[in-house]
């Protein structure tokens, strides 16, 4: 027997890949901060559990292949509330905002094409190309920058006949970054001017920490017909596990091409649909607490990074993660080093090795990406943790 080349060069999640050594770990009773996947500690808001306990029908059934009109209408309502006017016929719903991407990259590529992606980027988005046959172009973005983009004449050179869309998450996954409206104008720019396809992964849209305004790709009527907006209930209202998002795209061609991918899958969950559209009706001050609360996380893991010799970072704008370069020889090293023999007091703490977040080879060896989804008490361990862990692993390079 042999198995498709395709699936042999899927890369594993550098998010999920260390996760047996974890295991091994728990087994010997060490506890693990975990700070490696962005798995929020939030409580769910409880009109997810309780729509869940009306459901009354006594046939668990198929639901239609565009997501039930409940939960779209729901998403409607809320994308008019921050000012992106949208229809019934605008809204895919997904299996999570992972299947809206794989939809996406899909749709947008054949076998050789390519799609521009600033770099480091979310893993999974090298996996859906990976599994489309297209090829990732890098738009390197760096620490010392804030992780912003280079300047537009720089990532138009990179532009090649086979590219087809660009992708990027906004505010980053794993960078924290909040594009400007500068530079949303470039991106803007770039698919006018080389007719390209813009995937705007949004699902941390509500995890913004800065004063000015967040903008959205939605807001842009240049893109109207060239935007695909990925989103998610998973981070907004911390239901990772409803596995409940959408596609969002006024292109009818996308859409309908779309329709086909959500069909051959037959229909999201139906109970989870259910609960997500209670979830939209959570009130708005939930959201702003969770915000509040991840803000002062994000200063707890920034300044406490900070303190630590030897390690580079900025602090991120947006989201729940951070990029942190560590004075090691090689970072994935270092998070099996802290799992298999490191622990004080019987805790230790799990990173993400961030070389699988880039594209070009030899980026991101030394560095690791951090989800500040812990409490504040736990993250100031977690912190001091890691600084002992540097100054005892035997590849340090201070
Ligand atoms: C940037 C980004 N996009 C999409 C997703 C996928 O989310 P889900 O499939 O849970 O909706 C994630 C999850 O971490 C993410 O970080």
């Amino acid at each position: 027997m042999s198995f498709s080349e395709r699936s042999r060069s899927l890369p594993a999640s550098p998010i999920r890949r260390l996760e047996p050594f974890a295991e091994e770990t728990r087994a010997r009773g060490i506890r693990i901060y975990p700070l490696h996947i962005g798995q929020p500690d939030i409580e769910t808001p409880g009109l997810f559990f309780e729509s869940l306990r009306k459901f009354s029908s006594r046939t668990l059934a198929y639901g239609r292949s565009h997501g039930e009109l409940g939960l779209i209408d729901k998403i409607v309502e809320y994308y008019g509330k921050i000012g992106i006017p949208l229809e019934r016929e605008n809204i895919l719903v997904t299996n999570g905002g992972s299947e809206a991407l794989n939809f996406a990259v899909n749709i947008a590529c054949d076998p050789g094409d390519s799609i521009l992606v600033p770099e480091p980027f979310y893993p999974a988005y090298a996996a859906f190309a990976s599994l489309a046959t297209a090829g990732i172009i890098p738009v390197t973005t760096r620490a010392e920058d804030g992780f912003h983009l280079p300047p537009g004449n720089e990532i138009n050179k990179l532009i090649k006949p086979s590219t087809r869309a660009i992708l990027l998450s906004h505010p980053g996954n794993p960078t924290g970054v909040v594009y400007t409206k500068k530079e949303i104008e470039t991106i803007t720019d770039l698919a006018v001017e080389h007719d390209l396809l813009l995937i705007a992964d949004e699902v941390y849209r509500e995890f913004v920490y800065m004063d000015e305004p967040y903008l959205s790709f939605g807001k842009v009527d240049r893109l109207r017909d060239r935007l695909v907006i990925v989103d998610s209930v998973s981070k907004r209202y911390s239901a990772c596990g409803a596995r409940i998002g959408c596609l969002v795209s006024r292109n009818r061609e996308f859409m309908s091409l779309a329709l086909k991918h959500c069909q051959s899958r037959g229909s999201s969950p139906t109970l989870e649909q259910v609960g997500a559209a209670a979830l939209y009706e959570t009130p708005d001050s939930y959201l702003e607490a969770v915000n509040q609360e991840y803000r002062k996380r994000r200063d707890i893991l920034f300044d406490g990074l900070n303190g630590i010799p030897g390690i580079i970072c900025k602090k991120p704008e947006g989201a729940f993660y951070i990029m942190a370069k560590l004075p090691v020889d090689d970072a994935e090293k270092f998070i099996i080093w802290m799992l298999q023999e490191f622990a004080v007091n019987g805790e230790t703490v799990m990173a993400s090795p961030a070389e699988g977040f880039y594209a070009t080879p030899g980026l991101g060896k030394s560095e690791i990406r951090m989800a500040y989804v812990l409490n504040e008490e736990d993250l100031k361990k977690a912190v001091g943790i890691l600084a002992n862990g540097i100054s005892a692993y035997p590849g340090k390079t201070l």
